[in-house]
């Protein structure tokens, strides 16, 4: 099949393409580059061993889709581009609903018109929003806390209706747990700009020296050791997901919400172990006061993916964190 893929680029976006070149699809890719590099581009044809189609563009830009919808016969779209900082969401609520819910109206309108309607959104796990009544199931009450949160709960309901209007639409929306770690080679991953939000890459740079200290978010949760628990996913299980969803909805019209996640929760410190082990470095850590709108519990109930996308993560922890450190390792012979 030709998949268009939007924010290919990004970081789960580049480990899916890559898989996509491997199962023999021809790939288009947009990207604005906001949060990526061009460069990428290279690496995932290394990897996938097969050449793709880069345009660099924006999706609110209709013109630029029109053009890339005339040029290929795109049988599916995988629609990765948005912002995803969930702390810039609450800053810029504006320019996170213009990006993420308007950007995807305007990929939606180009799809009907062209007639191209089959579609895996990367929607997340913050849907479930404060709920902490774990695991998750995809028919749990959707709620949101932040613009981020927000914008992908809209763009699930924008998408219902869609289906409601128009049967022929074939959507999977994808419920993302915690992506983490990078491609084996060590030569594509995660590389956020500045000091990192996210756990594991804060991890990393402490372990790699780059950061002082990790600030381990409250020890006060009803969890094992009091730390946060969350449902870690390698990054290549999760790009395996949307080769797993790409054929669900090539084989019939329909919409439903799938959890990518392993089903299993780890706590913060657990994690800080784990990486410790995997990269033999310490990562010195001191406890603080919860992160606001932070629960104690997030995981996955995988039962869904499993029956209906016949899709299950298979790597576990030590392998997230070894193959995390060593593209961190590996960034920094590249940079020498
Ligand atoms: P990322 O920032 O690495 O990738 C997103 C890509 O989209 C970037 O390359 C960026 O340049 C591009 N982009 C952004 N806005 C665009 C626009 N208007 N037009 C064209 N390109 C645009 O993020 P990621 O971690 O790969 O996440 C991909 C998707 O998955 C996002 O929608 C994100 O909200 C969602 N998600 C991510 C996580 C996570 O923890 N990484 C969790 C749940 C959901
Ligand atoms: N944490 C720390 N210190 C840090 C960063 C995080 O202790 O410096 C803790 C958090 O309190 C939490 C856990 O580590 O317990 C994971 O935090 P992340 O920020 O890595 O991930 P979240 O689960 O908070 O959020 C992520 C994405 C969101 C997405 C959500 C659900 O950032 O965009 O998963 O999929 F919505």
């Amino acid at each position: 099949m030709k998949i268009l893929v939007t924010g290919g680029t990004g970081f789960i976006g580049s480990h899916t393409c890559v898989k996509l070149l491997e199962a023999g699809h021809q790939v288009v890719i947009i990207d604005n580059l906001i949060n990526s590099k061009k460069e990428i581009v290279a690496k995932i044809e290394i990897l996938g061993k097969k050449s793709m189609e880069f345009y660099e563009g924006d999706i609110r830009d209709v013109n630029r889709l029109e053009e890339i919808f005339t040029h290929h016969n795109i049988d599916a779209v995988i629609h990765f581009a948005g912002l995803k900082s969930v702390g810039e969401s609450v800053s810029m609520p504006l320019e996170y609903y213009d990006n993420n819910v308007n950007g995807t109206i305007q990929l939606l309108k180009v799809m009907k018109k062209f007639k191209c309607k089959k579609i895996v959104f990367s929607s997340s796990a913050t849907v479930y929003g404060m709920n902490d009544n774990v695991p998750f199931e995809e028919d749990d009450p959707l709620s949101t806390t932040n613009p981020y949160g927000a914008t992908k709960k809209m763009i699930e309901e924008i998408m219902q209706d869609l289906y409601v209007g128009d049967q022929d639409f074939a959507i999977a929306l994808l419920r993302y747990f915690n992506p983490i770690g990078a491609h084996p080679s060590g030569l594509i991953g995660e590389s956020p700009n500045g000091i990192p939000n996210n756990l594991l890459p804060y991890i990393a740079k402490v372990a790699s020296g780059e950061l002082e200290e990790l600030s381990v978010f409250g020890d006060d949760y009803d969890t094992i050791d009091g730390t946060g628990v969350r449902d870690y996913i390698h990054i290549q299980d999760l790009a395996e997901g949307h080769i797993a969803a790409l054929n669900y909805v090539q084989a019939q019209s329909g919409i439903e919400a799938f959890n990518l996640g392993t089903g299993e929760g780890y706590s913060v410190l657990q994690v800080i172990h784990a990486f410790e082990k995997a990269s033999d470095q310490i990562v010195k850590y001191k406890v603080v006061p919860r992160r606001s709108g932070d629960i104690g519990s997030c995981y996955a109930s995988t039962q869904k993916s499993k029956n209906i996308l016949h899709w299950e993560a298979k790597l576990d922890l030590p392998t997230m964190c070894l193959d995390a450190w060593n593209y961190v390792q590996n960034g920094k012979k590249v940079n020498k």
